[in-house]
């Protein structure tokens, strides 16, 4: 392992106004974002779908640090027969694969689960990083409901995480550690702190004793949020005023970079939401963004599945991967939003 050509990559992730573009739908989940567009979920529709994203030559050289692949893109060519990862790497950004293969019911513990995908891994890794992979994802998913989440699944997500981390290290790729604590549900702010909190000390600890060096990994953390439910939701301020403090509390300086998912945030909010968090540095981090939803939802809507639209899509995601490109220096106004429409 060459710790600090892991740690320039990791810090490159982490660029000041550059975030990650999280593409690395599953097969299921990407069906879903195009019902909801009246796209059918074809090979070749997926692939002219990513194709147009990486080819927003502006968006993608100016605001976007790195893109997270789903096994099947970082295989596939552009319809010229260039292969996406090369459209990626031209715009100046790095290629990321997400490895992990989803989530299994955890026995013994009703409605929680374990992220799995362990087994073969490290050959796995060889492989993608000979395709161009520099860095990869793996997410666990915390849910907070009525007794849960246990302490049992804290601790398997986190020993996996810790697993998969140690896995990628050794294969020179930069892991991107992602518990997610979800944001479903009904319950306020303050027990996503006290839920997210046990979560990153599990993780973080479990990081240690299996031997990950910190410098050479980016956290993907969700913010202390209220649940989507909750009747009392919190401002966009003291969102980022507990996100900080809570970061602050569990995330070692050692850590070169934080990127959110956005975790089913309106647009707007995930850009405000990071945006304020920088009002309050200087910070031990770089602290940017990996959203998935929170840059699509907007170009998914523009394409609509048809090639007149490809310009209008990649106007749409230029200007959300601007406003949090501007957000991951402190520098986004609402105002900016409402010239833009
Ligand atoms: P969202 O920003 O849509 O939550 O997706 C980010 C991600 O990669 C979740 O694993």
């Amino acid at each position: 392992m060459n710790l600090t050509e892991l740690n320039k990559v990791a810090t490159a992730m982490v660029t000041p106004g550059k975030g990650i573009l999280a593409a690395d739908e599953s097969s299921g989940t990407i069906r879903k974002r195009f019902d909801a567009i009246g796209v059918e979920s074809t090979e070749e529709n997926r692939r002219d779908y990513r194709e147009m994203l990486f080819r927003a030559k502006d968006a993608m050289s100016r605001y976007i640090s790195g893109v997270i692949l789903y096994d099947e893109t970082i295989w596939q060519n552009a319809k010229d027969g260039t292969p996406l990862v090369k459209l990626i790497e031209q715009a100046g950004a790095i290629p990321g694969i997400k490895v992990d293969e989803g989530t299994q019911a955890l026995p013994m513990c009703p409605g929680e689960t374990v992220t799995v995908g362990l087994d073969r891994l490290a050959e796995r890794l060889k492989k993608y990083y000979e395709r161009g992979a520099r860095f990869a994802k793996w997410r666990a998913v915390i849910d907070i409901g009525s007794g849960i989440p246990s302490m049992t699944a804290i601790s398997v997500n986190a020993h996996a995480l810790a697993r998969y981390a140690a896995l990628c290290q050794a294969a020179q790729i930069v892991p991107i550690v992602e518990p997610e604590v979800l944001m479903d549900g009904d319950h306020d702010i303050e027990r996503c702190y006290e839920v997210t909190q046990r979560v990153l000390n599990k993780t973080f600890q479990e990081l240690r004793v299996q031997r990950v060096a910190l410098e050479g990994m980016v956290l993907k953390p969700n913010m202390a949020i209220s649940g989507k439910k909750c009747a009392k939701q919190a401002s966009v301020e003291e969102v980022a005023e507990k996100t900080i403090r809570l970061l602050k509390a569990c995330v070692p300086a050692a850590v070169p970079g934080i990127a959110f998912l956005s975790g089913g945030q309106s647009d707007e909010e995930a850009t405000a939401h990071l945006n304020a968090m920088h009002k309050l540095g200087p910070l031990p981090w770089g602290l940017t963004f990996s959203y998935g939803r929170a840059l699509q939802a907007a170009p998914q809507k523009a394409w609509s599945g048809r090639p007149e639209n490809v310009a209008a899509g990649q106007r749409a995601f230029s200007h959300r991967a601007r406003m949090n490109g501007l957000a991951s220096r402190g520098e986004w106004q609402s105002s900016l939003e409402q010239k833009a429409a």
